[in-house]
């Protein structure tokens, strides 16, 4: 689906415009997965995991503008995209279909300016707004700034399984499954 874009205000007074990605945003969410997965160790994917080509994101953006329960949402500050999150349905299947999923990711020069909080607060009101009874999502234990955000968002720990994540260097760390009752929620 396409949300009714807004503009919000970064902790350092610049302006952030939240809207859906097109097709036509395919090269730059491209960028922005490399980017993020370059600078973190706490996405699911190392950068050369991200082999979707230009066609295939464009048709993959328009899918999810197209699909009633599935959302996309960016950040764009002075023109580039500085953040990405979503909420996709876990499944269309009637015992799953109450659920979704969310993620985010911003590209580090923008951390700390409060705009994980501002889009996780907006794709939670999304979240509800799709119908969904329960928003879930998945975090590296040792992401302590992302799981603070989202404790503060109203998301609790709901589980994890041990050793979910190994990285290149051999670490372990756990997959934290968090979620968030909507129909409870503020
Ligand atoms: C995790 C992430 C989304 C946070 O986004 P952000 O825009 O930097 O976060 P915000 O500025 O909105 O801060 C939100 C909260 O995070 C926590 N936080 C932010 N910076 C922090 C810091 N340096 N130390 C501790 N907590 C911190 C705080 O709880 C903060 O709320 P507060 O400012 O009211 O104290 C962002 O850092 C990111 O994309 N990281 C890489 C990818 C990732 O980890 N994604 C999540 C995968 S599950």
């Amino acid at each position: 689906m396409r949300f009714e874009e807004k503009t919000v205000s970064l902790k350092d007074g610049r302006s952030c415009l939240l809207r859906s990605p097109g097709p036509e945003d395919a090269a730059g969410m491209l960028a922005h997965l490399q980017i993020t997965a370059g600078e973190t160790d706490f996405l699911t994917r190392y950068p050369e995991e991200i082999l979707m080509t230009e066609a295939e994101e464009e048709a993959f953006l328009q899918k999810v503008l197209d699909h009633p329960r599935q959302v996309m949402m960016i950040g764009v500050v002075n023109g580039a995209i500085a953040a990405g999150a979503s909420v996709f349905a876990v499944s269309e299947r009637m015992k799953l279909r109450h659920r979704a999923v969310f993620g985010i990711a911003i590209v580090k020069e923008y951390w700390h300016l409060g705009l994980g909080q501002l889009m996780t607060a907006e794709c939670i009101r999304l979240a509800r707004e799709m119908g969904f009874e329960q928003l879930e999502l998945q975090v590296l234990s040792g992401n302590t700034r992302a799981r603070r955000m989202y404790d503060q968002a109203g998301f609790e720990a709901w589980g994890s399984v041990k050793n979910g994540f190994k990285l290149r260097d051999g670490s372990y760390q756990d997959d934290v499954l968090m979620g968030l009752f909507l129909k409870n929620a503020i």
